[in-house]
């Protein structure tokens, strides 16, 4: 096998045994992970794959391709994931064998096994944002509202800038675990300019680390316009957002490869003519090449006006707001791209990067930015506002009117709107601001864990909320402070789908006995649903007497656990 696959499929696994390792625990009296998947090998619970796809069919025999890659994308995954890639290939393949563009669960597993640690996660909202569907409702709102501002100034230094019509605008999100929501003009190229300052910050201090790089450059604000001609007190730049700093920082990076593993290889490209047009029209920049260079601010050895260029060509990056609200999410993924798993960057220079983007990334406006979003983020001349919401998501937002200090008009409003509603600011409380929504909380799916809505589900005879269950590794088994289980009640209630689902899909124990020694068979002749006992008569005599002892076992173990 060659080193860049075998490289790729250790990446893969190394990321599935973290989403496993990050896997809340099981329910109380459920069998643990290991024990589980003994259990599911020997038959006695269903499959992961099995269980996806009764969430997925909805009671159908078979779930056709594209309901597949819709409940998929409703998850914020898209079907071009590097990390579904099998499955997506597998899919492909699989359904040229098709007569109708479906698949029963047999082929269903086959397209789904090699990635269904991610597929589960993704339907058992596991993800960090669990209703992803209506957050992104929310962000088109925001976008929307923003739509409206006709303000600001489109930058005119450059043709390559001046170009850019008004009235473009995007916003796109990355989560750290790779849901995707982009709205507007997100495929349009343009120059990352100054949003590239923190990631080469971020690339000298992963190469250098911390202290070698502040031997060249400050930490604090410098309270001053960008490019302003200026040294702290140490003859040092203030620090690397601002041109003076950058443009040492250039100084220290040597790699190019790292904007593609930061935006996970989407779309990183180049525009040589806004090089050329920056390079001409930079005698600011010159200007300060050449006082940091008097007051030898430079490594030694280092050819200032090679450097100079490096910073221009640098500026002109060009990546679209999808590419680079992948880049702002591996900044909110401690480095980790979260679409590839690929570590790019190491946590202290992402750490670093994050507190400077804080407290300098958005030129004069940078402390009140602080104030009123709380959050790291790095505007660009081009109108580009990359946004970080650390350990959620990365976010772009391209829309070339600037206000009067350089930031993107509409930007700037989307940024605050966001966090208006939402409470990402790095000084809400999570727990006691009721007036903002928190998105990462676990959604109903993941609250309603407790017997009395199982055993309501079942009562209703509401199949999906229990294949919801299910998949949420919920025990199918748990009992009330009767022992009364969900089968119990299905089979009271003459609910023969749940019954049905609860023995073929969910292996439950089929005589469980309640408090008063009835089992759901008693329950069912008791209240006269024929079609029930039928069922259950089938279901026993299908049995095996060792699967049933094994399976007496299990369940005897299980309910050991809850007492
Ligand atoms: O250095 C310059 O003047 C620009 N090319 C960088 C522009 C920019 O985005 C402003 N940033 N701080």
């Amino acid at each position: 096998m060659p080193r860049s696959q075998i490289s790729r499929k250790l990446v893969k696994l190394t990321r599935q045994l973290q989403m496993l390792q990050q896997s809340p625990p099981l329910a109380r009296g459920a069998p643990s992970g290991t024990e589980a998947s003994l259990q599911r090998k020997a038959g006695i619970l269903p499959s992961l794959e099995d269980l996806l796809f009764y969430t997925i069919a909805e009671g159908q025999e078979k779930i056709p391709a594209h309901k597949f890659t819709t409940a998929l994308k409703s998850t914020g995954l898209r079907t071009g994931d590097p990390r579904l890639k099998e499955c997506m290939e597998m899919l492909k393949v699989t359904l040229k064998t098709t007569s109708d563009g479906a698949l029963d669960r047999h082929l269903f597993k086959k397209c789904v096994q090699s990635n269904i640690v991610l597929l589960t996660q993704a339907f058992r909202k596991k993800f960090v944002i669990p209703d992803f569907q209506s957050f992104c409702g929310h962000i088109d709102d925001l976008y929307e509202n923003a739509k409206n501002l006709s303000g600001g100034q489109v930058a005119d230094y450059i043709p390559q800038l001046a170009r850019f019509s008004p009235d473009l605008w995007s916003v796109a999100l990355c989560t750290v675990d790779g849901q995707r929501h982009t709205v507007g003009d997100t495929k349009v190229p343009f120059c990352l300019q100054s949003c590239v300052k923190p990631l080469k910050y971020a690339i000298a201090v992963h190469d250098h680390g911390t202290e070698y790089v502040h031997r060249f450059i400050g930490k604090e604000p410098s309270g001053l316009r960008f490019n302003k001609l200026f040294l702290n007190e140490d003859d040092k730049p203030h620090n690397p957002m601002v041109n003076a700093g950058a443009i040492v920082c250039t100084s220290l990076i040597k790699v190019m490869n790292f904007m593609n593993k930061l935006a996970g290889n989407e779309y990183v490209g180049f525009s040589n003519a806004t090089f050329q047009s920056e390079r001409e029209s930079g005698d600011r920049n010159f200007a300060i090449g050449y006082y940091l260079k008097e007051k030898k601010c430079f490594p030694e050895g280092t050819d200032m006006t090679s450097i100079l260029d490096f910073y221009f060509q640098l500026c002109s990056i060009e990546v679209t707001c999808e590419s680079a609200s992948v880049m702002a999410a591996t900044l909110a993924n401690g480095g980790f791209c979260p679409i590839t798993g690929e570590r790019v960057l190491s946590p202290e220079a992402v750490r670093n990067t994050l507190s400077l983007m804080h407290s300098c990334g958005m030129y004069d406006f940078s402390g009140q930015f602080a104030f009123h979003v709380g959050l790291p983020a790095k505007s660009g001349v081009a109108g580009g506002i990359l946004l970080v919401v650390p350990n959620v998501m990365g976010i772009m937002c391209w829309s070339p009117p600037l206000d009067k200090l350089g930031n993107s008009v509409r930007g700037i409003q989307f940024c605050t709107d966001l966090v208006s509603l939402f409470n990402f600011h790095n000084y809400d409380n999570l727990r006691h601001f009721a007036k903002k929504h928190d998105p990462r909380r676990e959604g109903g799916d993941q609250r309603v864990k407790s017997v009395i809505n199982l055993l309501f589900a079942a009562y209703t005879g509401d199949v999906s909320a229990l294949r919801r269950f299910a998949l949420s590794s919920m025990d199918m088994e748990q009992r009330d402070y009767d022992s009364r289980t969900a089968l119990h009640v299905a089979a009271a209630e003459g609910h023969a789908e749940v019954v049905r689902f609860l023995l073929e899909a969910c292996k439950v124990n089929p005589v469980p006995k309640d408090r008063w020694g009835n089992t759901p068979m008693d329950e069912a002749v008791h209240f006269g649903h024929h079609d029930v006992v039928t069922i259950l008569k089938d279901y026993h005599n299908q049995y095996s007497p060792q699967d049933t002892a094994v399976e007496k076992q299990s369940a005897e173990k299980n309910l050991d656990g809850m007492l």
